[in-house]
């Protein structure tokens, strides 16, 4: 008898399901759903250091393809979080070795981003079985080229783009819309040229304001209507990105700006007189089901990860590279971030249709 347990940590996104239905599947045809039970450990590593968790069973995993979300919850804790005692103080480490023990787990089966790595790399070098699958929108996870759920957010945010090209055009406004991504650009990137952005401002490329100017107002000489920019919540101006991140931190203390979107529009009113209209499609990016991309990618991931379980092949990253599913050594991925290439090709492309990155 096998004992898997599965995991889902750190901010959700649109494909969890589907790769959790992939890994059981898969399971349930390799052993029979006799010889093989499945726990869900509920709500991230919240779950696994305190012992909640539940029997789940081939049912669950029945009609949950296209379900957003994740069917056993999922919460944030940063790696500090992990490392320090809790209230009563309970050693959170222990207590997750502890737990794995008594759910007498053969493995377990972890999906997450860059935090939930971390965690489970120091779950794989504690002595437990772990293997992992790389989720977020945000694209950032190293060791695999594609994350599931980025697609899926990459659609949304397009879509986002796409309704506000006729009211900009209707109206003669400069409109910026902020995508997520945290520290990185790839979700902008995307979802910009895909919904033909006149700019797009990423973290890796940090803007000069006077270059986004000169660009917006490029067009309105040559009598275009409106100009649309797509911002990553990370975006960073040439100025703040030669500051360190206490000097960043005192330095907007007391902004008056919910986010970056709003001081960039504030300069561009300032400098070309123009109405600028914000929009934030926010957690709607991480919303709703997953794309048909996605599904795939998720099938076959989760797949992927089965085999490893069945060879016993544990400590690693079910990564997806060169179109081809391979296993990657978990302390390969842990505590790096895979961030978008100023010099790569995509970005070269974009800029000779045109796009201004603000540099
Ligand atoms: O990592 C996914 C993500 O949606 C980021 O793009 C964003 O910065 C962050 O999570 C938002 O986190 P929360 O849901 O905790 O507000």
């Amino acid at each position: 008898m096998k004992r898997i347990g599965l995991l889902t940590s750190g901010g959700d996104c649109q494909s969890l399901n589907a790769t959790m239905r992939g890994v059981a599947k898969s399971l349930y045809e390799a052993y029979g759903s006799d010889e093989i039970e499945i726990y869900g450990v509920l709500e991230g590593y919240k779950g696994l250091i305190y012992g909640n968790y539940e029997q789940m069973k081939p049912k669950d995993f029945s009609g949950i393809l296209t379900e957003g979300g994740t069917i056993i919850g999922t919460s944030r804790q940063p790696f500090k979080y992990m490392r320090t005692p809790d209230e009563n103080g309970l050693d959170k480490v222990k207590a997750m070795k502890d737990n794995y023990k008594k759910m007498k787990l053969d493995c377990l089966v972890i999906l997450g981003g860059n935090g939930t790595h971390k965690t489970a790399n120091l779950l794989k070098e504690e002595g437990l079985n772990v293997v992992t699958l790389p989720k977020t929108i945000d694209n950032d996870i190293w060791g695999t080229d594609i994350t599931f759920g980025f697609q899926s957010a990459v659609n949304i945010a397009t879509d986002a783009i796409d309704c506000i090209h006729t009211t900009a055009a209707s109206h003669r406004r400069v409109f910026i819309v902020e995508v997520m991504g945290h520290k990185v650009g790839w979700l902008t990137l995307h979802a910009g040229i895909a919904g033909g952005a006149d700019v797009i401002l990423i973290p890796e490329i940090p803007y000069n304001i006077d270059s986004v100017v000169a660009a917006i107002e490029k067009r309105t000489a040559e009598g275009k209507k409106f100009s649309i920019l797509a911002v990553a919540e990370g975006a960073i101006s040439v100025e703040d990105a030669a500051l360190s991140k206490k000097e960043r931190k005192t330095k907007y203390k007391n902004s008056p700006y919910p986010s970056i979107s709003y001081k960039i529009g504030k300069e561009i009113e300032e400098k070309t007189g123009q109405e600028i209209r914000i929009t934030v499609p926010g957690h709607t990016q991480r919303g709703g089901g997953p794309c048909p991309f996605d599904r795939v990618i998720s099938t076959r991931l989760g797949a992927a990860a089965a085999e490893l379980i069945k060879k016993e092949q544990y400590g690693y990253m079910v990564g997806f590279r060169d179109g081809e599913i391979i296993p990657v050594p978990l302390e390969e991925v842990a505590g790096k971030l895979k961030m978008v290439d100023p010099n790569a090709s995509i970005i070269k492309e974009a800029k000779s249709i045109g796009i201004n990155f603000g540099d």
